[in-house]
């Protein structure tokens, strides 16, 4: 498919018949989404062709981020897809600030940035990517520090959080949310915010349901984006650990995957659609991303499957965010607060 030849495929899904949740502010947001974090396995080439053809086959969400360095070669797609008659209004996309812009006059020039790589106006939703100002090189090895790492400072992210906010009066971005987050640091921030977030993004697949913190999130009117829904399994190298499990190779996926003659991927993807959280699954191919909406749209999974699904949590976090830490000696864990509380710098 080259420039201008988009169509859509005969063979694809309805976008009308796609499941949608409302957001708090009355928006309808498709609920699953292509991811575009192409794993340094894909090119943005790749990343780019497969958003062409995921829009083509009925996907209308597609999450991106100014770090995964493909934004220009998606914006080409979506200029595309939108001058072979595609509305804007159609779509949904989101897009993150990344961590070195957290500072006072950063956060409109990173949106900017990003507005003019994808070629929009506006953004659906604007996530702060992570709620630490710690960057790092791309692809550096999970042992890199940075110097000036800091640990959460709830001041500090309220005045992210209010250039976030001016970004929704301005209308370049109509909904703006958070990701990474815990139950702690989200009470300080719904507590302080004027805009709330409208969407949390987080880890989420069979293995790590996160189940507090995804009922916190919908108990407090935000709805849970779901990352890495297949449990990533084509991560970079540096984001795998021993003790990782891998959710596509659980029995209880595998048997309900046999039954019902599709790839344990789908069925990840499934279960997440059903469960209310909003899968962004990843994948440039096209019988995969297909068959990953096309799920959406076929029978449900029966009360006796999402059962057993919700039976295999393992609380396995694959996104531990080491390179995030802010000293030395700590443990992934202090990211996460994992005893209910921030973790003090
Ligand atoms: N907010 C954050 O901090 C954050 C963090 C991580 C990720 N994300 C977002 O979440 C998205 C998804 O996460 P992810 O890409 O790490 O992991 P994922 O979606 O869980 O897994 C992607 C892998 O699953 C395989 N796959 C997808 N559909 C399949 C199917 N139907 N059958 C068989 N295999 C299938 C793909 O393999 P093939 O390549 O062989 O198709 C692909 O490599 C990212 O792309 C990114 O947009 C956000």
């Amino acid at each position: 498919m080259g420039e201008g030849k988009f169509t859509i495929a005969s063979d694809g899904v309805d976008p009308l018949n796609v499941p949608r949740r409302t957001l708090y502010t009355g928006a309808k947001i498709p609920a699953i989404g292509l991811g575009t974090f192409g794993s340094d396995r894909f090119s943005g080439e790749q990343v780019s062709e497969a958003v062409r053809g995921a829009i083509s086959v009925g996907y209308r969400h597609i999450d991106c981020a100014p770090v995964y360095g493909n934004e220009a070669l998606i914006g080409e797609a979506l200029h595309e897809v939108m001058r072979a008659g595609i509305k804007r209004e159609e779509l949904w996309i989101t897009s993150k600030l990344w961590n070195d812009m957290h500072g006072e006059g950063d956060v409109l020039l990173s949106c900017a940035k990003t507005l003019k790589d994808l070629r929009l106006d506006y953004l659906d939703l604007y996530l702060v990517h992570w709620p630490f100002p710690n960057s790092h090189a791309p692809g550096c090895s999970v042992d890199s520090r940075n110097p000036d790492a800091k640990p959460y400072i709830h001041e500090d992210y309220m005045e992210t959080w209010r250039q976030m906010e001016r970004l929704v009066e301005l209308g370049l971005v109509r909904h703006i949310g958070t990701s990474n987050m815990t139950i702690p640091k989200l009470k300080l921030v719904l507590r302080d915010a004027n805009i709330r977030p409208a969407c949390n993004e987080m880890e989420l697949h069979p293995h790590f349901q996160q189940p507090e913190l995804f009922q916190f999130v919908v108990e407090n009117g935000m709805v849970p984006i779901g990352f890495c829904p297949i449990g990533s399994p084509n991560r970079p190298d540096r984001d795998k650990t021993e003790t990782d499990t891998v959710d596509i190779e659980d029995p209880v996926i595998a048997k309900i995957a046999k039954r019902r003659n599709v790839h344990p991927a789908v069925i990840c993807v499934k279960w997440a659609v059903q469960r209310g959280q909003i899968p962004i699954p990843f994948s440039i191919h096209r019988k995969n991303y297909l068959s990953n909406l096309q799920c959406t749209t076929t029978d449900p999974l029966t009360e006796e499957e999402m059962q057993e699904i919700a039976g295999i949590d393992k609380n396995c976090r694959l996104i531990k965010g080491q390179v995030f830490l802010w000293k030395e000696d700590q443990s992934w864990e202090d990211l996460w607060d994992v005893n209910g509380e921030i973790t003090p710098g």
